[in-house]
């Protein structure tokens, strides 16, 4: 961390936070950043080359922080910037203190590409970089183009939360949620900086488990009833009812908040609805 620890719990004093945007080309990196800093909307797409650096202040509970934002494109190997973006690039991600993770809500490949984002970052790192004194925020971009919508609320929230990461749906065009989550995102770095470098348990994450987020995922991407319920096409009443009763323990609403949970659970209570009907 840039500034020293100690010196941090000293009320009034400012901290220095150095925080990174990752995410596809396009996503929305640039314009977020910009919406919360110069209020305004750029509709023509200027593509960040390699890097791109940028200065705010904030006051939050009358402490000065400094945000020093870094964006990273996913055209990570840019003309001019090549060798020297190859040779320093662990240094960008080290002393991170924030990460604002940005996906495209219209573009299922930009959701996809959050897992490859994160490993390349903890890569970087090596092994002795430590992801758990970072906050991260996932921000579900675009949501003003509804109709282009692919990825809904509860698959981001149920990906960002099942990581411990705070989850935002984010309009760098409207404005929406752009003010909140950095609100948000401030508080938790402050915190995570008084806290000794210990990233807080967020209430979701600590409500579910992982057996229930990879459940809801499975049956978000299963082809049919059968594949919903885990079960070999052909199986019988008792092998349909086990693996029924299986999945209606772990994800019945009165038991998981997980996010999709319900939708999960009804597909489930219709999957096996279905598949007993035509079993003799
Ligand atoms: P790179 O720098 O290439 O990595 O892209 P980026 O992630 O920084 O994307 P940028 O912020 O430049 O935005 C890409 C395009 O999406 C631009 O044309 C923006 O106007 C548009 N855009 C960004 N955010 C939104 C949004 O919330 N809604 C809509 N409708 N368009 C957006
Ligand atoms: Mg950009």
């Amino acid at each position: 961390m840039e500034a020293n620890m100690s010196k941090r719990k000293e009320p009034g004093r400012s901290l220095r936070i150095k925080v990174i945007s990752m995410g596809n080309a396009e996503v929305g990196k640039s314009c977020i950043i910009k919406r919360y800093c110069e209020k305004r909307f750029v509709s023509k797409y200027l593509a960040t080359i390699g890097i791109d650096y940028g200065v705010t202040k904030r006051t939050h509970f009358a402490r000065l922080m400094t945000m020093r934002y870094i964006l990273i494109t996913s055209q990570k190997l840019h003309f001019v910037y090549l060798s020297f973006y190859l040779k320093v690039r662990n240094e960008f991600y080290k002393d991170t203190q924030g990460v604002i993770l940005v996906y495209d809500v219209g573009q299922k490949d930009s959701f996809d590409a959050l897992d490859a984002w994160l490993a390349e970052m903890k890569q970087e790192l090596g092994p002795h970089g430590n992801m758990e004194n970072i906050i991260f925020v996932v921000c579900a971009n675009k949501i003003d183009c509804t109709k282009h919508r692919c990825v809904d609320e509860s698959e981001g929230r149920l990906w960002a939360e099942s990581k411990g990461f705070l989850y935002f749906e984010t309009s760098a065009q409207t404005g929406e949620g752009i003010n909140e989550m950095f609100q948000t995102f401030y508080v938790s770095i402050v915190d995570l900086c008084e806290n000794g470098g210990k990233r807080p348990t967020t209430n979701s994450s600590a409500s579910f488990t992982k057996e229930q987020a990879d459940a809801i995922r499975r049956i978000r991407n299963s082809k049919d009833s059968w594949d919903m319920l885990g079960v070999k096409p052909g199986a019988s009443r008792d092998e349909v009812n086990k693996a029924y009763r299986k999945l209606a323990v772990l994800l019945h609403p009165d038991k998981c908040v997980a996010p999709g949970s319900e939708d999960a659970f009804k597909a489930v209570v219709n999957a096996r609805t279905a598949l007993l009907k035509n079993i003799k």
